[in-house]
């Protein structure tokens, strides 16, 4: 096999485009050494070099150099705890800081030569390390193991993105408060089977979407305390010889907690599935509202406008404005359900501890947490933009009969049985329909004939801002309620801020 016959597994084409600017360079032979079995860096018990189709299959440094900052940051730890436990001189483990510190600013400035014979982030920066600073270098990986190691990049790396995810999803969230604060009086039909059912204040409607991202919000707060654990200090499974301190690492990582278990700890990519399936709800949340944005722009609807930076136009029909973003949104919640299954089916059949099938884990993971990212993005900025049409969205209400429920519970009120106040209002709107009129275009005589038990004053109730008022508790859609709920809202959103 020859590693040109294979692009699938070209680390260059794999690579992803938030890696680090860098080229990866199979020929680099200063450490590499590829065709010298014993010179590997874990070369010394075999006896023939790695076939080069298999080192660049087997290579992941195409897409986890993603990890080289936070893979020097725990290497800066690991050396640091070494160092207080007497494990390496405190000479060595300035140098190896410094060391380290200089691969750094060789891969932020671009000019790191990424090695796919060294294949992963691990030992490409190792390699470069003992390149600089020489034979103290080789130090550095004393009582750990590329497995602890790599479950420790990930940790930190997903630690982060999920900061990122959460400042976002607040900026969205505080936007729609903005949105449904202004709008607490704007009537819009609310819907069942998509059937006008009866009305509700469009900054209701807004609210419930904050709820849904609220949520959201808390299950990744959740979901970070269980990333936010160390695994350092597992060693390859069963822990290390060396006399370590892992709360020293844990303290200087910033992790609130050590993981307990080292087979568990090196091999278990489950915090990673937990993010990644409140990333499906969330994506799914998003898509939802898309939907609804969709919907509503169409001429059928004609609800709500969003600004033209969002949509595009046809090549062939002038007059179209089409909500792009939302559509991709809604597309690209099928990716993230999508990455959610690689990686549970990934796991599935693992045995303890670490598998290289946990290599596969990285990509999975870079899109969705990509793709959850682009998409909070467009719609942080998007939704608490858009713009209701607040008098279609009244037509619209006084079309579809929406106050019916509120001439029933009239009637309630008035000593009627629900059941038969159903009847009478359903014989109502049968004759508003036939006159194609609205309930409270029907005359007070033309309602009487249904029941004795209406009176002058039903008309009042069969307003649109009667109906909304009267709904009026807790959750409720009655402007003053939405006014109370946006403004626990905000409180209740300081937690995370
Ligand atoms: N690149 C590997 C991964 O992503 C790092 C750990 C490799 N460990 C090993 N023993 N081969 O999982």
């Amino acid at each position: 096999m020859n590693a040109t016959s294979s692009n699938t597994s070209n680390p260059e084409q794999n690579k992803n485009s938030h890696a680090p600017d860098s080229s990866t360079d199979a020929s680099r032979t200063d450490s590499a050494k590829q065709n010298s079995p014993g010179q590997q860096m874990w070369g010394g018990r075999f006896s023939e070099a790695t076939d080069s189709f298999v080192a660049a299959f087997t290579a992941s440094v195409g897409f986890d150099q993603r990890f080289a900052r936070h893979d020097i940051e725990g290497s800066i730890a690991h050396a640091t705890m070494l160092g207080k436990c007497d494990i390496l001189s405190s000479d060595d483990v300035t140098t190896i800081i410094d060391g380290l510190k200089k691969v750094l600013a060789e891969i932020e400035a671009g000019e790191f030569q990424w090695s796919i014979a060294l294949e992963d982030v691990h030992m490409n920066v190792e390699s470069r390390l003992t390149d600089i600073i020489g034979p103290v270098g080789k130090k550095l990986h004393t009582g750990r193991s590329r497995n602890d190691q790599v479950a420790t990049d990930i940790r930190l790396w997903l630690r982060e993105e999920t900061d990122n995810i959460i400042a976002l999803l607040v900026r969205l969230q505080s936007g729609l408060l903005d949105l449904a604060e202004q709008h607490t009086d704007t009537i819009m039909p609310g819907f069942t089977h998509l059937q006008t059912a009866q009305p509700v204040s469009f900054g209701h409607h807004v609210m419930a979407w904050f709820e849904m991202l609220f949520r959201d919000t808390e299950r990744l707060v959740d979901a970070r305390r269980r990333i936010n654990q160390l695994p350092l200090g597992s060693a390859a499974l069963a822990g290390t010889t060396f006399p370590i301190d892992r709360t020293i690492t844990a303290e200087l990582l910033g992790f609130e907690g050590i993981c307990q278990n080292s087979l568990d700890a090196v091999s278990d990519r489950d915090f990673a599935i937990e993010f990644t399936s409140a990333a499906s709800i969330l994506m799914m949340h998003l898509s939802r509202m898309s939907e609804e944005i969709i919907l509503w722009m169409s001429a059928q609807f004609n609800f709500v406008q969003i600004p033209d930076r969002f949509c595009t136009g046809s090549s062939i029909m002038p007059q179209k404005k089409n909500p792009d973003v939302p559509e991709l949104v809604r597309g690209k919640a099928a990716r993230v359900f999508g990455q959610l299954m690689t990686l549970l089916s990934l796991m599935k059949s693992q045995p303890l501890a670490y598998n290289k099938d946990n290599q596969e884990d990285k990509e999975p993971l870079f899109d969705c947490v990509d793709t959850l990212t682009g998409s909070l993005l467009a719609f942080a900025d998007m939704l608490p933009n858009i713009t209701p049409n607040k008098e279609n969205m009244r037509a619209a209400t006084m079309k579809g009969y929406a106050t019916a429920t509120d001439l029933a519970d009239y009637l309630v009120r008035n000593g009627v049985a629900f059941r038969d106040a159903h009847e009478v209002v359903g014989n109502a709107v049968a004759l508003g329909i036939k006159e194609s009129v609205d309930l409270s275009d029907l005359s007070l005589a033309q309602l009487k004939q249904f029941s004795d038990a209406i009176g002058d004053d039903v008309f009042e109730f069969l307003t649109l801002e009667g109906s909304l008022a009267a709904r009026d508790h807790l959750g409720g859609t009655a402007p003053n309620q939405v006014k109370q709920a946006v403004s626990r809202a905000r409180t209740r959103l300081e937690v995370f801020a």
